[in-house]
């Protein structure tokens, strides 16, 4: 937005008194003492800044909106797109929560990311119980996929197409008993589908969507070599069969303890693709040990803002232009970080506290997106 730089003021202000005008005068001044339109997150970055948003809160909490209208160009829908909210039973799709996004986005003319056609967790009941031969399960994955981006087409910019295929060892999830061994680790659709499946879910998205952009996303990147290993190795893969994916989304769920050269690793490796780079889900706990006590000190704070300023360093360093396809925060301030409800902890990972006012971290952000 373009506004009178302060020389320009001074100099209309100090004419008018010359004037003799005073009154005139006062107004002049009172404008040249009022701040310059602000700088938000999407006007310093050269690439887009996305939040994931709740379509809820975004209708019934203001502060949260203002953040969200005024900082953000690019947004992911954080759960109403899953699997549980969008397909709530066999034979029913419920578009009315992701709709009230894609309305938002289309509104405020910034980028709808959607999040997720495919994923292990977040199922809908039904689906456990689903019946059925090997092409019944097919019908029923390809029939998801298709309906929803197509419901989207023109209004979703970009899908992840499937969410967390891989264990942290680097295997495929796929078996009831695990590596991670929590009983809900085995992925339904690798037992149901074939391992082939990841393939599959990008063809079926593309047929219903030439024009999104598609997505493959995951975390712990950049702590767990072998799991980072097995992406790049099914992405280069698909790209050598023609699988038509074109990203990579780094969830970037980190702390103040992870190590820094796992993160400048994972950016570069993946960005060694060629493919399109989404820092995907990121946030910053302050909290990994879980300290039923921790009062979050400057020093945490401090920490955190270094450590927000590196990522986007590396971002900007190791990803090419035209494969940054953005960072995106998951959530939009402390309050509604999903960190809190899932860990039952004391945490403080975003940018915007729990009033969605501007901390710390922010100007650290901010100022690592401009320089
Ligand atoms: O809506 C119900 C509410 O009615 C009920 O009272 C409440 C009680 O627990 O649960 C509510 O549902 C919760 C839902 O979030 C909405 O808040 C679910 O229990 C809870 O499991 C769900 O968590 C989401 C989680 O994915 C699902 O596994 C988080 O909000 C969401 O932020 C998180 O997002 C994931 C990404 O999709 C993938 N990457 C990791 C990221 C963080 O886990």
């Amino acid at each position: 937005m373009k506004s009178y730089s302060y020389i320009n003021r001074a100099i209309i202000f100090f004419k008018t008194i010359a004037a003799g005008t005073p009154f005139l005068a006062f107004i002049l001044l009172s404008a040249f003492l009022k701040p310059q339109s602000e700088e938000t997150l999407q006007s310093a970055a050269p690439f887009p800044i996305g939040a994931a948003v709740n379509p809820f809160l975004l209708q019934t909490d203001s502060a949260y909106r203002r953040v969200v209208e005024t900082e953000f160009n690019s947004i992911t829908s954080e759960n109403v797109l899953k699997w549980a909210a969008v397909h709530p039973a066999e034979n029913k799709f419920d578009f009315s929560k992701g709709d009230t996004l894609a309305e938002f986005a289309l509104s405020h003319h910034i980028r709808f990311h959607g999040h997720n056609l495919c994923w292990y967790q977040y199922n809908p009941k039904w689906l456990s119980s689903f019946k059925g031969d090997s092409a019944a399960w097919e019908r029923l994955f390809k029939t998801h996929i298709q309906t929803v981006v197509s419901h989207y087409k023109g209004k979703v910019a970009s899908w992840d197409v499937v969410n967390e295929a891989f264990h942290n060892d680097g295997t495929l999830r796929s078996e009831k008993n695990t590596p991670d061994n929590k009983p809900d680790d085995g992925c339904i659709w690798a037992r149901n589908l074939g391992i082939d499946y990841i393939a599959r879910a990008f063809q079926y998205a593309h047929e219903a969507d030439p024009d999104a952009l598609l997505f493959y996303n995951d975390y712990d990147q950049e702590i767990y070599p072998g799991k980072l290993r097995s992406i790049i190795n099914m992405v280069n893969y698909f790209k050598k069969r023609g699988v038509p994916i074109n990203g990579i989304g780094i969830q970037m769920h980190i702390n103040i303890l992870t190590p820094k050269d796992g993160i400048t690793n994972a950016i570069k490796q993946l960005a060694n693709t060629g493919l399109k780079i989404h820092i995907a889900e990121l946030d910053i706990s302050v909290n990994p040990r879980n300290d039923p006590n921790i009062i979050y000190s400057d020093s945490l704070q401090n920490l955190q803002s270094s450590l927000f300023a590196f990522v986007v360093q590396q971002y900007k360093l190791l990803v090419p232009k035209e494969q940054q396809y953005g960072i995106t925060t998951w959530n939009v301030g402390d309050a509604d970080s999903w960190i809190r409800p899932t860990y039952k902890k004391k945490d403080w990972p975003l940018l915007f506290d729990d009033s969605y006012a501007k901390k710390p971290v922010y100007y650290a952000f901010i100022n690592a997106l401009k320089n």
